[in-house]
């Protein structure tokens, strides 16, 4: 099939590069010319294990290709694929406005009928929306299709070869037909829904994912109060089958730019028709509340927090991904400088993104966990890079002012720690 792809970021890259590496020929677009002539020089804008291989192979094979012209990439493809970003606006709601500029772009690009493929996270009724503002702008023919994303940062090509299911939302048998062919040898798992039911998939689908989170870090919570231990408890209640073991992880809670961006969405179209959507609300705020466990419990071993110098292991809001966006690390490096402390911060590819978007005279910026430490009252470990777990603990515990290590993450094993001289804190573990 010939495919355009609106949009580079997350969603739009991969995909398309991973319909080109599935022999499909594809044009991907942006408006940013700066991306795509490092996209065409074969450099990835993101990080993500495994792209760049595709990247190379599938534009020297001739199947992927980057420009900068919607409407000639839309004009030599049957099925655009529209996968711009829709951040949140301040209250929350699904910014639509990049979307729906390039529908307007694609209408007014076509010359013959196009099946349209949405990939954004929207809000429920607009592709219905987007279907009324392309009709008003031409007389082709097109279908829409919703067909959410469901990959992960740092597992994004995978996820996308082995996905758990493709959901396909339409009102056109042909054009469903059409993209069920696109994604037949993914997965058997194709469900097809009408247009809203689509949408709504992927907010809930994530929306549940959090849910999981913020329960199990309540458990935590709760956990260190009673004595129990989190971990055996998630492992106990996941072998439900019902309940399952994924995304029962306590920790300092998810960020990213899809979790929190979809939970207010999500609280935002249930708020547009009447209805308070209690329970999600509660997750959110459960997720924000968590990250300052970690200052609680720098409080509970030295009180006052002013003068102290903390070492911040990891800045991403999850490994295998530079993505700083909505990562905890924001909220707790800002509570901890606003409370008097001094930071070292590191992270093995997420620092240069972090300085973007917080500096401070209070923040320096260190190569490894291991500079970090140095010198410094405690260890806040943020996000679980398996780096972290090669230091030898003497060796850390020598060059530390206090041997203080607050795993986030519960990436340690705690008896190793306790016996190396560490005080040593988790989340819902017996300390
Ligand atoms: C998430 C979903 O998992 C994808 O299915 C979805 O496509 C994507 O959002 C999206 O909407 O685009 P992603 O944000 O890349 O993917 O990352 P996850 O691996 O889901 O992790 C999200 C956050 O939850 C991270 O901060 C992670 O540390 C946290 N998490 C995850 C936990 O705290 N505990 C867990 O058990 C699992």
């Amino acid at each position: 099939m010939k495919i355009a792809v609106i949009g580079t970021g997350y969603v739009g890259l991969v995909s398309g590069v991973c319909f080109a590496e599935l022999k499909h020929e594809v044009i991907c677009v942006d408006k940013e010319l700066s991306k795509i002539s490092k996209l065409q020089d074969g450099e990835i804008p993101i990080y993500e294990p495994g792209l760049q291989e595709l990247v190379l192979r599938n534009a020297a094979e001739g199947r992927l290709s980057f420009t900068s012209d919607l409407a000639a990439a839309v004009r030599q493809s049957e099925l655009v694929i529209l996968a711009v970003g829709t951040p949140s606006l301040p209250s929350g709601e699904a910014n639509l406005a990049y979307i729906e500029q390039a529908a307007r772009e694609v209408a007014q690009a076509m010359d013959g009928r196009k099946i349209i493929m949405t990939k954004s996270t929207v809000p429920v009724g607009t592709n219905h929306m987007l279907k009324q503002v392309i009709a008003e702008l031409t007389d082709q023919p097109f279908d829409i299709v919703s067909v959410p994303e469901f990959l992960r940062e740092g597992t994004a090509v995978k996820d996308t070869f082995n996905p758990d299911r493709i959901v396909i939302g339409s009102d056109d048998p042909a054009a469903v037909q059409a993209v069920i062919e696109l994604h037949r040898q993914l997965t058997e798992n194709i469900i097809v829904t009408d247009l809203r039911s689509a949408e709504m998939i992927k907010y809930a689908s994530n929306a549940f994912l959090a849910t999981k989170i913020s329960f199990i870090n309540e458990i935590a919570n709760i956990c260190e109060k009673v004595g129990a231990d989190v971990s055996q408890v998630a492992a106990g209640i996941g072998y439900d089958h019902r309940i399952g073991h994924a995304f029962l992880r306590a920790g300092i809670g998810y960020g990213g730019s899809c979790f929190p961006k979809d939970t207010q969405a999500l609280i935002q179209i249930a708020g547009n028709v009447d209805y308070e959507f209690k329970l999600l609300k509660s997750v959110v705020d459960v997720n924000h509340q968590q990250r300052f466990s970690m200052i609680h419990k720098l409080e509970e071993i030295f009180g006052d927090l002013k003068g102290l110098t903390v070492a911040i292991w990891g800045l991403a809001f999850k490994p295998n991904t530079d993505d700083v966006r909505d990562a905890p690390a924001i909220d707790i490096i800002r509570e901890l400088v606003l409370r008097g402390a001094a930071v070292k911060a590191c992270d093995p590819i997420a620092m240069d993104n972090f300085r973007k978007v917080m500096d401070s005279e209070a923040i320096t910026w260190c190569e490894d966990g291991l500079e970090a430490a140095c010198d410094a009252d405690a260890i806040c470990l943020l996000t679980e890079w398996q780096e972290y777990c090669r230091y030898q603990l003497k060796h850390l515990r020598r060059v530390m002012k206090h041997p203080v290590l607050i795993d986030g993450r519960n990436m340690y094993n705690q008896e190793q720690l306790q016996d190396s001289g560490f005080i040593y804190r988790s989340i819902g573990r017996p300390s």
